[in-house]
C-alpha cells in the first residue's frame, strides 16, 4: 500500500519566536514499505522546546522531525502487524513509513498517547533528573521550575510517589500554580508576579530539578542548601536568544556551598525506560497519576502549538492530535 504525507516543513529560519509565516504544510506521496517497514497513520504528535534548536539546522524545506503515536496501516516488518500502535520519530506529518518503530500496547485505563508524555520521553526525563542524577530521598524537599510542563507535571507526581515533601513549583502564572496546587505540589511561585530570586534565597533546598536557565537557575542556585543538588534538564529560557544567556551571577556559590550542578540528556539513560515504565504505568493505570496534557486538533495546529510550547501555552505536555 502507498500513501500521501502532509508534512509540516520549516521554510524560513526563525529569528528570536519562530513565526507562523516560518512554516509550510507539504502534500508528498510516500513509497511503499521496504522490508523491515511499515506504513504509519500518525494520530498523535508531539511538540516540544527541543524543536526551536533543530529550527537552527534543519534543512529548510524537508519535513520536520518529531515523537510521534501512529497506528500500522501496512507491514513489512514480521514483528509489527496492521493495527499495532507504535512510537517513533517521523512525527510533525500525517504519514510516515518508516523502520524504527516500538510497539505499544497501553494497558486499561492508559490513554496511549501518555506514551508520548508522562510514560514517555517527558516522564522519563524527569524520572532521570529526580532519581539518576538527583538522587531524591523521601522526605526530602523538591524545588522544580517550568513546573507546569511537561517534564514539571511529571516531575511533580514522581516526587510525591517517592515520598519527597514540600514539593515546590515555579510557573508562570497563579492559574497555573493553582492547577499545580491542586496536584502534587504543596506550595508554587508564580514567577510573573515576584521577584523569584528573593522568593528563593536562602530556602536550603536539597534537591531541585531546573529546565528553564537564565534568571531561573540563578534563583534557584541562591534557594539550595549547602551541599544540595541541581538536576539541570533544559534552559527554555535561553531557546529563542540571538546570543547564548550569561552565567548566572551567583554561579560562583556552587563553589562556596558544595552546590552540584549536573545537566542531562535523557537519550543517554534510555535503558531506564522499562525500570520507569514499570514504576509509572501502574499509577496511570489506576488513576492515580492523571494524564495531564494540552491538545490541538490537526497538522495544521502545530505551527502554533510548536510556537505556543515556547511562550506558555500549555499546562502538561503539549500535544497535537492529528487523526482519531
Ligand atoms: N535534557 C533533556 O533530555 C530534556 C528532555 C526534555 C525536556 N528538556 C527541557 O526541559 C524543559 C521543560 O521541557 P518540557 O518538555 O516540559 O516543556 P514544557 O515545560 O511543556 O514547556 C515549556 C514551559 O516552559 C515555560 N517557559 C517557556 N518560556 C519560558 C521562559 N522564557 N522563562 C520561563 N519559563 C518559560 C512555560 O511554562 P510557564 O508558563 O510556567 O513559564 C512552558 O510551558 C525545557 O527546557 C526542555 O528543553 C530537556
Amino acid at each position: 500500500m502507498s500513501a500521501r504525507s502532509r508534512q509540516l516543513h520549516l521554510v524560513r529560519r526563525p529569528h528570536g519566536l519562530p513565526v507562523l509565516r516560518d512554516f509550510d504544510i507539504v502534500e508528498v506521496p510516500l513509497a511503499a514499505p521496504d522490508a523491515g517497514e511499515v506504513l504509519v497513520e500518525n494520530l498523535w504528535v508531539s511538540v516540544d522546546p527541543y524543536h526551536r534548536e533543530v529550527f537552527d539546522s534543519v534543512t529548510l524545506g524537508t519535513a520536520l522531525e518529531g515523537r510521534a503515536l501512529g497506528r500500522v496501516l501496512s507491514s513489512r516488518n514480521p514483528e509489527i502487524a496492521v493495527d499495532d500502535l507504535v512510537i517513533h520519530r517521523d512525527g510533525l506529518r500525517t504519514h510516515t513509513v518508516t523502520a524504527q518503530a516500538r510497539v505499544i500496547r497501553p494497558p486499561a485505563g492508559v490513554p496511549p498517547e501518555a506514551y508520548l508524555g508522562i510514560l514517555g520521553g517527558t516522564g522519563l526525563s524527569a524520572w532521570v533528573g529526580l532519581t539518576t542524577i538527583g538522587r531524591l530521598e523521601a522526605g526530602e524537599s523538591v524545588l522544580i521550575t517550568a513546573a507546569a510542563g511537561g517534564v514539571g507535571t511529571a516531575a511533580g507526581h514522581i516526587a510525591k510517589a517517592l515520598g519527597a515533601a514540600p514539593i515546590i513549583g515555579v510557573t508562570s502564572t497563579q492559574a497555573k500554580a493553582d492547577r499545580l496546587l491542586a496536584g502534587p505540589f504543596d506550595e508554587v511561585i508564580a514567577y510573573r508576579d515576584t521577584t523569584l530570586l528573593g522568593q528563593l534565597a536562602g530556602r536550603d533546598i536539597p534537591l531541585a530539578l531546573e529546565g528553564v536557565g537564565g534568571s531561573h537557575l540563578e534563583a534557584v542556585i541562591g534557594g539550595m542548601a549547602e551541599g544540595g543538588r541541581i538536576a539541570w534538564v533544559g534552559g527554555i529560557s535561553g531557546y529563542n536568544a540571538h546570543t547564548p544567556p550569561g552565567a548566572p551571577g551567583n554561579l560562583f556559590d556552587l563553589v562556596h556551598r558544595e552546590i552540584r550542578l549536573h545537566g542531562f540528556l535523557v537519550r543517554n539513560h534510555m535503558d531506564e525506560r522499562d525500570g520507569y515504565e514499570a514504576f509509572m504505568t501502574p499509577r496511570v493505570a489506576d488513576g492515580i497519576v492523571p494524564v495531564e496534557q494540552t491538545v490541538v486538533d490537526g497538522l495544521d495546529a502545530a505551527p502554533s502549538a510548536l510556537i505556543g510550547v515556547l511562550t506558555g501555552a500549555n499546562f502538561g505536555k503539549h500535544l497535537v492530535r492529528v487523526a482519531e
